[in-house]
């Protein structure tokens, strides 16, 4: 079934020159780049696009990360994308990644406490369309 996912390339990402390494395991798995800018998030759209975690500790360290620099809005289609895509992004922390994904691959612990994890990908279709319409409008 044909579907749509939201990725964002987190600041570490785009900072550290990984935004085409990136985009290219997506596109090399066979997935389609339906839009994609780059931006500078607000602290109103994270608190948005991480409504589940505001409230929890982490969160302050979460939006100090994700507005320090500049990030990859993309929205990615094609059949079953937004598993494929979470596969190829990995576990969450970079250490526990496993090899071949793209925290595993390219990520690291540096040291100050903070999940630096280089993308985000939708977990769901209720969650793709809420997140793409955040970053992209009702128009994607
Ligand atoms: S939970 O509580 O298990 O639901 O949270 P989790 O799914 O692990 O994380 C939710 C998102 O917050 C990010 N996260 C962090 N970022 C930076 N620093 C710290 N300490 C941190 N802890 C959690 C995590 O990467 C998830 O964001 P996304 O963008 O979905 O990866």
């Amino acid at each position: 079934m044909t579907q749509q996912t939201l990725i964002l390339i987190k600041p570490d990402g785009v900072q550290r020159g990984l935004t085409g390494e990136i985009l290219r395991r997506i596109e090399a798995k066979g997935y389609r780049i339906e839009q994609m800018r780059m931006l500078t998030a607000t602290p109103e759209q994270l608190a948005e696009h991480y409504h589940e975690h505001v409230d929890k500790p982490f969160y302050a360290g979460v939006c100090a990360y994700m507005t320090s620099g500049p990030i990859v809005a993309a929205v990615i289609g094609g059949d079953r994308v937004i598993e494929a895509v979470r596969t190829l992004s990995g576990a969450t922390h970079p250490i526990e990644a496993a090899p071949g994904t793209i925290r595993g691959d390219l990520g690291r612990d540096w040291g100050d406490g903070e999940i630096r994890n280089l993308i985000h990908s939708s977990d769901g279709e209720g969650s793709a369309a809420r997140e793409i319409a955040i970053w992209f409008g009702h128009s994607a």
